[in-house]
């Protein structure tokens, strides 16, 4: 029998859902995705910055996911026999860190406490795939702080402890990252994950073409200044392999991979798609 390679995905007729669907690493994901037959829920923040999507799916379930009572909702409309969950919604700090807290909620808070309230409603031997960043390299070092805010037992509790240690949140979108880093290796075992044969996965992307590169560039200038911060950037982490810019689908297809039953024994791991930059990180560390 001829090899099908939808078939190999196991995507089709399969429900699965998406977050940060309408751009960026998320929406070539769930294109991907709907190419392979899923039925592609997506989520959207009303009145954000996207354009129309330009491949079928099942619904659009709309919630900002920095706000505790639209995932609250969320958690309530999102399908029953969820087969897979990508969570690819982010944000980036600004150059004065004035959002610290509201990238830790969005870029950690809203994972945790999503799938505390709807891990139910993905299906056994299902797979949660988690778009974290090579910003996190480095969990290891903030591994005590990660797991405090992984801990606490409400969401008003994690508020708490965002509040109480403004330092460790100082780094903003880096902090955040560490703790879903550390989350991955946290909870891949964890009985409401292992019981039920849930696999849980986390891909660090390096610096890559999206709505979001602008933020990151004026974020990375003092001044805020796009330009300043993308050179920044380019010299720091492109220049000294002559590299160059990741686009969506870099990522966004990977992904899509690893949440398949192509990946089925894969799980607790962090995939870094950074060209080698990390290893090169990793190495020198040891090198030393
Ligand atoms: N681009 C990079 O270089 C890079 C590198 C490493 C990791 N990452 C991570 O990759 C992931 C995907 O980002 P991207 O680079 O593809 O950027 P993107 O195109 O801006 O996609 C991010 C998505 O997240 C959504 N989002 C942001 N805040 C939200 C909220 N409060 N509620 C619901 N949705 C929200 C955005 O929705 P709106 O349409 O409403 O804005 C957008 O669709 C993020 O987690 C990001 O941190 C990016």
């Amino acid at each position: 029998m001829a090899l099908d390679i939808k078939n190999l995905f196991g995507y089709a007729g399969k429900t699965v859902v998406v977050s940060g669907a309408f751009s960026g690493m998320g929406r070539a994901a769930a294109k991907l995705l709907s190419e392979l037959g899923a039925e592609v829920y997506v989520i959207c923040r009303r009145n954000g910055r996207h354009s129309e999507l330009d491949f079928p799916i099942k619904k659009v379930l709309y919630a900002d996911l920095g706000v505790k009572e639209d995932i609250d909702r969320l958690a309530e409309d999102l399908p029953e026999d969820i087969y897979a969950l990508f969570l690819c919604h982010g944000i980036a700090l600004n150059s004065d860190g004035s959002n610290t807290m509201e990238v830790q909620k969005v870029n950690f808070l809203s994972h945790k406490y999503l799938l505390e309230k709807a891990l139910g409603k993905v299906a056994d031997k299902g797979s949660v795939n988690i778009i974290a960043s090579a910003g996190g390299f480095g969990w290891q070092d903030n591994f005590a702080s990660c797991m405090e805010v992984i801990n606490t037992k409400t969401y008003e509790d994690a508020i708490a402890w965002y509040e109480a240690h403004r330092e460790e949140i100082a780094s903003g979108y880096v902090f955040s990252k560490q703790c879903l880093c550390t989350y991955v290796k946290a909870k891949v075992h964890a009985p409401e994950f292992i019981d039920r044969k849930i696999r849980l996965n986390a891909i660090n992307p390096g610096n890559t073409i999206t709505g979001l590169t602008d933020d990151f560039n004026r974020g990375t200038s003092p001044t805020g200044n796009a330009e300043e911060g993308k050179a920044v950037i380019e010299a720091l982490f492109l220049e000294s392999w002559d590299g160059y810019w990741a686009a969506p689908e870099d990522m966004g297809y990977p992904l899509v991979a690893i949440g398949s039953q192509l990946f089925s024994y894969m799980s607790g791991q962090i995939i870094y798609f950074d060209y080698g930059m990390s290893s090169v990180w990793e190495f020198d560390a040891l090198d030393t």
